[in-house]
């Protein structure tokens, strides 16, 4: 994101559209779209936290929680102007607190995994908690996913925003450097999700922000039908505990070729060593775009219900997760049980493992830097 959008906002605050303090600020109807919120419960040390209602011009709404950052729902039309949920997760804050395999979540400060939980940053070894059979994943035992965000809600000329704000403190997770962070969540007037991050540290750190939720952009089901396009010449191949071997390799000629729209189960079941370590799809895509700059990391096409959703970053990556660990023991909306390849994931992110990588794009974050990351769910429909 470039300076001047943020400076944009700015303005925009500094001219009395913030609406700070949202419990306490009754929020005029913004121009375009609304926002709402209610009560979504108490985490375990009694915080009230809540659910966040946004809505654009076009009816598409999506909900989200200041606990985690969580997006609890979006709802986007299919072919015939329906709204439908096309995100897994819970009705109730109890169930995330439970067991969730990160349904909606705002992942920091690292996504995705570290080799053995360490690295070394300056000539200093720092070492996280193995989360992930010998890994460090998705920031640790209590990853962005489980803190609580400061929520504050404002009105912008394009419609309403949720910011969130948190402060992770040195040697939080066993990272380095107080590392501020705000994701402001809004909704688009072409239908989509965008989530702008924002972070700034007060000593060397390595940071690698993404998004978790699970679609199903036919609402239900197995996600083996919907068809894929990824622009990407190349992946990171792993070992067998997921970590990236270092190597870029072409696609072509493997399962990994979505550089043309192909249905997600098409090869899925391949006698590939890949697929085989990742029991289907749970690799990083490198994308064929400058580094930095806001482009198409994924196409997605549903053909049941006509709907399409592209995703657009600035990271370098992508992660593509096809679900290979849902098991039907997670009971989510509506009594759905969440069975094997019953949703997938699209994180923008830098490569796993950055941190022990020289070769791949630096995650290292230093004081008077600051970090920005851009991702968009656009949605629409083929007929
Ligand atoms: C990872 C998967 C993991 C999932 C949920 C994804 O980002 O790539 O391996 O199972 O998150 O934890």
């Amino acid at each position: 994101m470039k300076t001047n959008q943020w400076l944009g906002i700015l303005a925009a605050a500094l001219s009395g559209v913030l609406l700070a303090g949202c419990q306490s600020t009754p929020s005029p109807t913004p121009a375009k779209g609304q926002i709402s919120h209610r009560p979504f419960g108490r985490t375990p040390d009694g915080t009230a936290v809540d659910l966040f209602t946004l809505r654009n011009a076009n009816g598409v709404e999506a909900g989200i929680c200041n606990y985690g950052g969580l997006v609890i729902f979006l709802k986007v039309p299919d072919r015939h102007g329906r709204l439908g949920d096309v995100t897994l997760g819970y009705d109730k804050l109890e169930d995330y607190l439970k067991d969730s395999p990160y349904f909606g979540a705002l992942i920091g400060r690292y996504g995705n995994r570290i080799a053995k939980g360490k690295f070394t940053l300056n000539g200093q070894e720092y070492t996280l908690a193995v989360n992930n059979g010998p890994n460090a994943l998705h920031g640790g035992l209590k990853g962005f996913d489980k803190v609580v965000w400061q929520p504050t809600i404002r009105a912008t000329r394009e419609g309403p925003e949720l910011e969130l704000n948190y402060v992770s403190r040195d040697g939080e997770e066993g990272y380095p450097g107080t590392l501020r962070v705000t994701t402001i969540y809004s909704l688009t007037p072409d239908n989509a999700l965008k989530i702008q991050y924002r972070a700034t540290t007060d000593k060397d750190t390595v940071v690698n922000l993404t998004h978790h939720s699970y679609f199903n952009l036919a609402g239900q089901g197995d996600i083996l039908n919907h068809q894929v396009m990824l622009p990407a010449d190349t992946f990171t191949p792993v070992d067998r505990t997921l970590i990236p071997t270092g190597e870029l390799r072409p696609v072509a000629g493997t399962p990994f070729d979505f550089r043309t729209p192909t249905a997600i189960g098409a090869r899925i079941g391949q006698d590939d060593e890949q697929l085989k370590f990742g029991g289907g799809y749970d690799h990083n895509w490198v994308i064929n775009k400058p580094l930095g700059q806001l482009g198409l990391m994924a196409r997605v096409y549903d053909p049941a219900s006509g709907r399409v959703m592209e995703v657009l970053s600035t990271e370098p990556g992508l992660q593509f997760y096809s679900g290979n660990f849902l098991d039907g023991k997670n009971i989510g909306k509506g009594g759905w049980a969440y069975k094997f390849r019953n949703g997938f994931c699209m994180e923008p992110q830098h490569y796993p493992n950055s941190p022990n990588q020289p070769n791949f794009p630096s995650v290292v974050l230093k004081p008077g830097q600051v970090y920005h990351n851009t991702i968009l769910y656009r949605f629409s429909v083929q007929k």
